[in-house]
């Protein structure tokens, strides 16, 4: 938050001076145990997140990013296996499973919910791969790999459409690990088992990241997975821990990628109230939904597919002119963000890859527009009315100049 801005894009400060309290006496209580590093106060946290996401295991560790990296090595991905996912995400996405020694494939988003669209994943399996009966696996025809895994992002809060992902890995024998860095609490419809279920529940394991901005947040680096799967628990444990089980009894060669327990413990006070912050996220999406409804064109708004309850993450509208409006907003103070403007396939990081401009018009064309408004429980409703007022003021000046 700079000293201009009247609306921040982010408040991290409100909510720290809320619970500061609280906060203050878990550093107290782990400098009195001298417990830094895992012990009570990141098994406390383990269960707390496990529970919230109706898993049977949690493992703390230092990151979303390692969160991702070690969900794949221990779901046995390979060097040289392909790993799907989309380029409308995060860099972290791809990068844990390029770390993870695995090669990248992207499949285009959804126009509407900008996550993975199942059909375009489909159409990846049953055309660009084929069954290679001599390995026992589905290959990739250009680059005869085996794939692994898909890992769907629940980007902005919202829940990409698990049945068809979950059913076309399960034709296919492959591994699903839902990157769930942005979408603490969403819940999914599953409209083949008729009932609802917790974003990072639904895959072989999850990955969360506690980044400072995300819905639960540490206070610091930190991450999460979640899994059903007992061995997957085991192993990332492990892998977090130099590849050790036993103090210095090194099965593999792991990381150095433990949650701290300061982190944990300020999670745990944390998690006490995301329910109640999702909800007022909740809240303040519908509300945004509002007070755009009477623009009935240059500007497109979060749509909320049925089979998800979003936890709104970002607020993210698209406009034509992206750029023009973020500096109407700065000039009222009011902060936005852009999340993200470079798709993956087109960063000089994949080059290698060799995808070019067009292969993924979806991304490409929703990169282009998305602005993220401000969103964090404590917005205020007359500055979210400002927000808005000052957004309406602008895509109806542009409409009326285009006429
Ligand atoms: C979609 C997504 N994946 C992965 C990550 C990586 O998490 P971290 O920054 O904790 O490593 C993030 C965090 O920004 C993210 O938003």
């Amino acid at each position: 938050m700079t000293n201009t801005t009247k609306i921040p894009f982010l408040d991290l400060i409100t909510p720290h001076q809320e619970l500061e309290t609280e906060l203050l006496s878990v550093a107290k209580k782990a400098f009195q145990a001298a417990g830094f590093i895992g012990g009570p106060m990141v098994e406390e946290f383990e269960c707390a997140f496990a529970k919230f996401c109706d898993t049977k295991y949690c493992v703390g560790v230092n990151s979303g990013t390692d969160a991702l990296r070690f969900a794949l090595m221990a779901a046995g991905v390979q060097r040289g296996e392909i790993v799907i996912t989309v380029p409308h995400t995060f860099i972290a996405t791809a990068e844990a499973a390029s770390q993870a020694g695995a090669s990248l494939t992207f499949v285009d988003i959804h126009e509407e919910t900008y996550t993975m669209d199942p059909e375009k994943l489909r159409e990846y399996l049953e055309r660009d791969c084929e069954f290679d009966r001599s390995r026992g696996r589905l290959v990739e025809k250009l680059r005869k790999q085996p794939i692994a895994a898909i890992v769907p992002v629940h980007l902005y809060g919202q829940t990409a459409d698990m049945d068809p992902i979950l059913e076309l890995a399960g034709r296919h024998n492959l591994i699903v690990i839902e990157d769930t860095c942005q979408a603490h609490g969403a819940e999914y419809f599953s409209k083949k088992d008729r009932v609802w279920r917790k974003a990072g529940s639904m895959g072989r394991a999850a990955a969360f990241s506690f980044y400072p901005g995300k819905n639960l947040g540490a206070c610091g680096e930190a991450g999460a997975i979640t899994t059903n799967d007992e061995s997957m628990a085991e192993k990332v444990k492990m892998i977090r821990d130099h590849g050790q089980a036993k103090k210095y009894h090194h099965d593999m060669e792991g990381y150095n990628g433990r949650l701290d327990s300061i982190q944990a413990g300020w999670l745990t006070v944390k998690l006490r109230h995301l329910a109640k912050w999702n909800e007022s996220r909740r809240a303040l999406a519908h509300r945004y939904h509002e007070l755009f409804d009477d623009v009935k064109e240059g500007i497109v708004v979060p749509r909320e597919a049925s089979w998800t309850k979003g936890v709104y993450h970002l607020y993210v509208i698209r406009v034509p002119d992206r750029e023009a409006l973020q500096s109407h907003l700065a000039e009222a103070g009011i902060g936005t963000g852009v999340h993200y403007p470079i798709p993956l396939h087109l960063q000089r990081a994949y080059r290698g890859l060799g995808y070019e401009k067009g292969n993924f018009p979806v991304t490409e064309r929703v990169a282009a527009e998305i602005v993220s408004l401000p969103m964090f429980p404590q917005l205020q409703p007359m500055q979210q009315v400002e927000v808005a007022n000052r957004t309406k003021e602008f895509v109806t000046s542009k409409i009326g100049d285009s006429r």
